[in-house]
């Protein structure tokens, strides 16, 4: 089977590709990514000699791109995005242009070249936002998206959604909570505080720290979209999480913790506009329905990312310094 997948350079497509190459041997995979600031081929290094896998750059914003793209493609798996908050804020339109127009491409080349998979890998943040004591996002959860970033995707959900309806075009939908883990561009939250620490840096905190969000290693997203894959049912959607909440200000104290260092390297920045105060997910369709299950601990996956920032500093040192005007440094 020949798959697809767009945003491959970025922070989970990256991962998802190793996970697929390594787990499976007669999966070939193409990647369509145009490399955005948050796209790194360099993610990808270990496999440039891999005869399974092909590197298009491209944007999935051009029809002849993608039309090409998905020639001889048995499926689809959908990351490519503008994927940070802050810069939806300060930027939104370019969250339309590649989050909704580029997907609303994507659906209609695969529905005319009658690709038979199609899995949009969509977020939590599409629900809005959740009270302290207030109960999980299910998948009948409605939708409120409160951000320009979250309104993208909810607005590519509405049209994976609608073309199943209208076309029974065979789209999945995903929606997963907050992820952590190696290759994540030093502008999110956990690599930034690792990354601040070990350049001896304060470590920025919105508001008081009390906005909760629930974490799951990114390989455990992988392998649930994998699952979604090979199992999921057409026009369904799928929440993807680990039930594990946390709040930023025991976030950043335990990465104090697993660094050696003191609470005086904590500094509150003004909180973000409009900022979510919860997110928490129900994944108990995809465990239930299709018997996936995250094998990472929070403890051991905060420590393995510690460990991989500490000794990937050629990694991220580079994106840090190209993007030092990031609001968040
Ligand atoms: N990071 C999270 O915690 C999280 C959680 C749930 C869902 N998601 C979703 O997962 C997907 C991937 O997130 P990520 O954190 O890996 O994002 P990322 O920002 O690290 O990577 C996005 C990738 O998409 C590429 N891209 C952007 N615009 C493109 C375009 N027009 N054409 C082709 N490629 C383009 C970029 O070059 C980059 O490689 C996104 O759709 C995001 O909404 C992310």
């Amino acid at each position: 089977m020949r798959l697809l997948v767009t945003g491959g350079c970025g922070f989970i497509g990256s991962n998802f590709i190793l996970h697929v190459l390594e787990k499976e041997k007669d999966i070939q995979i193409v990647n369509l990514d145009s490399l955005t600031y948050a796209g790194n081929a360099e993610n990808l290094s270990s496999i440039s000699g891999n005869q399974r896998y092909t590197f298009i750059q491209g944007t999935i914003n051009d029809p002849e791109t993608v039309e090409n793209a998905m020639t001889g493609i048995g499926a689809v798996v959908h990351f490519a995005a503008e994927s940070h908050v802050d810069k939806s804020i300060t930027g939104p339109l370019i969250f339309t242009q590649t989050n909704v127009l580029g997907t609303h491409l994507l659906l209609e080349t695969a529905r005319k070249k009658k690709i038979p998979r199609f899995v949009h890998v969509s977020t939590d943040e599409v629900y809005g936002s959740l009270e302290r004591n207030g109960g999980l996002f299910t998948e009948q959860t409605p939708l409120a998206p409160n951000s320009p970033y979250s309104a993208s995707k909810a607005a590519s959900d509405m049209l994976v959604r609608s073309y199943f309806h209208t076309f029974k075009f065979p789209g999945t939908i995903t929606r997963c909570s907050n992820n952590y883990g190696p290759l994540q561009f030093p502008e999110k939250l956990i690599p930034l505080l690792i990354t601040n620490l070990m350049e001896n840096k304060r470590i920025p905190i919105y508001g008081k720290g009390e906005n909760i969000r629930d974490w799951l290693h990114v390989r455990d997203h992988c392998s649930a979209i994998f699952t979604v894959l090979q199992k999921g049912r057409e026009g369904e959607v799928y929440n993807i999480g680990g039930l594990n909440e946390w709040t930023n200000i025991d976030i950043a104290r335990e990465i104090l913790r697993l660094m050696g260092k003191d609470e005086s390297y904590i500094e509150y920045v003004v909180d973000r506009p409009g900022h979510d105060f919860r997110y928490a997910i129900d994944a108990s369709k995809i465990m239930g329905r299709l018997g996936w299950k995250p094998a990472y601990t929070f403890e051991n996956g905060l420590a393995e990312t510690v460990a991989w920032y500490r000794e990937n500093e050629a990694w991220w040192r580079p994106l840090k310094e190209r993007n030092s005007s990031w609001k968040r440094l």
